[in-house]
C-alpha cells in the first residue's frame, strides 16, 4: 500500500516535470525563432521613416531642361555671389564681397545650415521685422541689404529672378501638411539651451582664439581668395562683414548656427561646441566694429521685437545691454506673464 502511494507520487511528479520541460523547450524555440525572424514590412516601414525625417533638398537634375537653366544660374548666385556683385563683381559692386552661401550653407541645402527648405511653403508671410507680408524677394533682399550689407536687387532682374526660382526648387518637396515631418529645415531646430547669465565677450574671445581664428583671422577679417573676388574663410567683423540690422546681429541667431554649423565640419549629429561656448563667442564676435545701417524703421510694433534685439525702445523695462547679452531667460518671463508677445 504505500509502495502504491510512493509509486503513484513518482509517476505524478515525473509527468509534471516533463510536461514543464517540453513547455520550456518549445518556449525557448519561439524565441529563437522570433529574434532570427525578418522584419516584418511594418517595422522596415518605420525605420524608412525615421531615417528620412532629416530634410535634404530635391536634385537640380530632375527639373526638365527648360526651366534648369534659370534654376541652376540662381544657384550659381547663390554660391559664388561676390563674383557677380562683390568688391569686383561682374554685375555690379554692389556687396561686402560674401556670398550667400556664406551663411546658407552647401547652398543653402544644408539640414541646420540655415537651409532654404521652408522658404517656398512659408512666404509670401507676416514678419515683425517690417512688420508687413513679404514676399520672397522682399526676404532676398533684406539679406543683399543687411548679411551682405549691401544694395537690393531689381525684382524684375533676371538675377532676383534666378535666386527665386532656385530657392523656389529648394523648398519643393516641403508643404504646409508635410513640414511637421523633417528635422532641420530652416534654423528653426537648431536648439540651444539658455544661459541663466550673461553671455561674455571675455570668456568668448578665448574661444574665438582656440576654435575659429585659425581660418577667420585675429583681426577676424576673413582670407581673401588671390584675385580678391571671393573669400576663402569669410569675415565675421570689420568692413567687409554683415551689417548690425543683420541676422546673425542678433546673439541667439549666431550661436544657433555655429554650435550646428562651426568649426568647419560640425553638423547636428557631430556639434563641436557646447552651448555656454556658442553663446560667449557669439558676444564676443558681435562685440566687435561693424558696419551699422539705420534700423528705426525695423520692428515698428514694438512689443513684437525680438528679445535680443538690442535696439530700443523697448515694451519693457530691461536695458540694451540685457538685451544684447542677457540672460535671456527673465526678459521672456516677463512678455510670458503681460502676455504681451
Ligand atoms: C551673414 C550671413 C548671411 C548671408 C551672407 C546671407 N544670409 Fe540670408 N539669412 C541669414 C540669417 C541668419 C537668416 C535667418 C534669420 C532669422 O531666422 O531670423 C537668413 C534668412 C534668409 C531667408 C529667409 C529664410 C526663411 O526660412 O525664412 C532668405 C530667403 C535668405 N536669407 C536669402 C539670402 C540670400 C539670397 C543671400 C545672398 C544674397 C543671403 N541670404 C545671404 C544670414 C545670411
Ligand atoms: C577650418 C576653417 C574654419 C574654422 C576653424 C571656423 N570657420 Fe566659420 N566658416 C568657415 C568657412 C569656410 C565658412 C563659409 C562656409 C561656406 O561658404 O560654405 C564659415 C562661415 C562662418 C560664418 C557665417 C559667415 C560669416 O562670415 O559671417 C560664421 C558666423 C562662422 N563661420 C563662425 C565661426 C566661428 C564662431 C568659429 C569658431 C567656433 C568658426 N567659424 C570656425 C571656416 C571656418
Amino acid at each position: 500500500m504505500e509502495n502504491k502511494q510512493i509509486i503513484k507520487a513518482l509517476f505524478w511528479s515525473s509527468l509534471g516535470i516533463i510536461f514543464f520541460a517540453t513547455g520550456l523547450f518549445i518556449f525557448g524555440i519561439f524565441i529563437v525563432f522570433q529574434s532570427i525572424k525578418p522584419p516584418t514590412i511594418q517595422t522596415e516601414l518605420k525605420i524608412t521613416k525615421q531615417t528620412s525625417s532629416l530634410w535634404q533638398s530635391p536634385d537640380i537634375k530632375h527639373i526638365n531642361q527648360g526651366r534648369r537653366t534659370l534654376v541652376e544660374y540662381g544657384k550659381e548666385l547663390i554660391v559664388h555671389t561676390a563674383k557677380y556683385f562683390g568688391v569686383k563683381g561682374i554685375i555690379g559692386t554692389s556687396t561686402n564681397g560674401m556670398n550667400c552661401q556664406n551663411c546658407h550653407l552647401e547652398a543653402g541645402t544644408k539640414a541646420f545650415g540655415n537651409n532654404y527648405g521652408l522658404v517656398a511653403s512659408t512666404y509670401p508671410k507676416y514678419r515683425a521685422r517690417s512688420g508687413t507680408i513679404e514676399n520672397i524677394e522682399k526676404r532676398i533682399n533684406d539679406c543683399f541689404e543687411r548679411s551682405l550689407n549691401g544694395k537690393p536687387l531689381n525684382s524684375n532682374s533676371r538675377e532676383m529672378q534666378a535666386i527665386k526660382a532656385y530657392i523656389l526648387f529648394i523648398g519643393s518637396n516641403v508643404s504646409k501638411d508635410n513640414e511637421k515631418n523633417y528635422k532641420g529645415l530652416s534654423m528653426k531646430d537648431n536648439q540651444i539651451k539658455f544661459l541663466d547669465r550673461l553671455a561674455s565677450p571675455k570668456k568668448g574671445k578665448l574661444v574665438y582664439e582656440q576654435k575659429c581664428q585659425s581660418c577667420h583671422q585675429p583681426n577676424g577679417e576673413g582670407v581673401w581668395n588671390a584675385d580678391k573676388t571671393e573669400f576663402i574663410y569669410p569675415p565675421l567683423w570689420g568692413k567687409n562683414s554683415y551689417n548690425d540690422a543683420a541676422g546673425l546681429y542678433r546673439i541667439s541667431n549666431f550661436a544657433k548656427f555655429v554650435k550646428y554649423n562651426m568649426p568647419l565640419g560640425a553638423n547636428h549629429e557631430n556639434i563641436l561646441l557646447s552651448d555656454e561656448e556658442a553663446w560667449d563667442v557669439a558676444a564676443f564676435v558681435n562685440s566687435n566694429p561693424r558696419p551699422h545701417k539705420d534700423n528705426s524703421k525695423d520692428w515698428p510694433k514694438i512689443h513684437e521685437k525680438p528679445f535680443d534685439h538690442p535696439f530700443g525702445p523697448f515694451a519693457d523695462p530691461f536695458p540694451e545691454n540685457q538685451h544684447k547679452y542677457g540672460p535671456f531667460p527673465p526678459i521672456q518671463a516677463y512678455y510670458a506673464k503681460n502676455n504681451k508677445k
